[in-house]
């Protein structure tokens, strides 16, 4: 299916919102399962923004009572040397010492902002488990991988979803693929 979003432009589906939706939903299940109901959730913003509000409900559902706290990582994109170095545009407040952090994000791919993400919270004591919604595996610079992953993702760059170019695309209900 192709959705003509702005001129010239439309988004090809690659996920629909009801695969998103029961895989959220299974992911609920599988982190409750591992973690128990509590401890405390840390979407990376901006890209994971819907995804994490989908995963709390589910969490919800499933039981969960949770803290819920905010980043905001910024890494060199285009028109940038990557230099792979992320920085922290907005921290949590929450004290994590001692207590299971869920670290969630739209996407892992080079594996440099989970990487640094992780070793943030792990070094103020937190027990550190990393959900992402897609995964690019052949992508990765680094060994991360993710303990709960909805989709492998395929090589191209997707939007919607909270995901962007230039921050278009974030309120699509779906993921998808700009085709020009
Ligand atoms: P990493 O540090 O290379 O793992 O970067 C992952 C981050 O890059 C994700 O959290 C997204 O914000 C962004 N990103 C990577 N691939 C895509 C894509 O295909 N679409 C939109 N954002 C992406
Ligand atoms: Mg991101």
């Amino acid at each position: 299916m192709t959705r003509p979003i702005l001129p010239g432009k439309s988004v090809r589906v690659l996920l629909d919102a009801e695969t998103i939706d029961a895989r959220t939903k299974e992911l609920a299940r599988e982190i409750v399962a591992a973690l128990g109901t509590e401890f405390v959730c840390v979407p990376v913003l901006k890209g994971s923004f819907m995804f994490a509000a989908d995963l709390l409900r589910a969490l919800h559902a499933e039981g969960a009572q949770v803290e819920v706290d905010f980043v905001i990582l910024s890494s060199y994109g285009n028109n940038t040397i990557s230099s792979g170095q992320v920085t922290v545009q907005r921290d949590i407040s929450i004290i994590v010492r001692d207590k299971k952090v869920l670290i969630i994000d739209d996407i892992l791919e080079s594996g440099r902002t989970l990487s640094f993400a992780k070793d943030l919270m792990a070094a103020r004591g937190a027990s550190v488990t990393l959900c992402v919604l897609l995964d690019k595996p052949k992508r990765r610079e680094n060994n991360l991988s993710a303990d709960f992953v909805g989709f492998e993702c395929p090589e191209r760059f997707v939007v919607g979803y909270g995901m962007d170019v230039a921050n278009c695309f974030r309120e699509l209900p779906f993921i998808g693929v700009v085709d020009d």
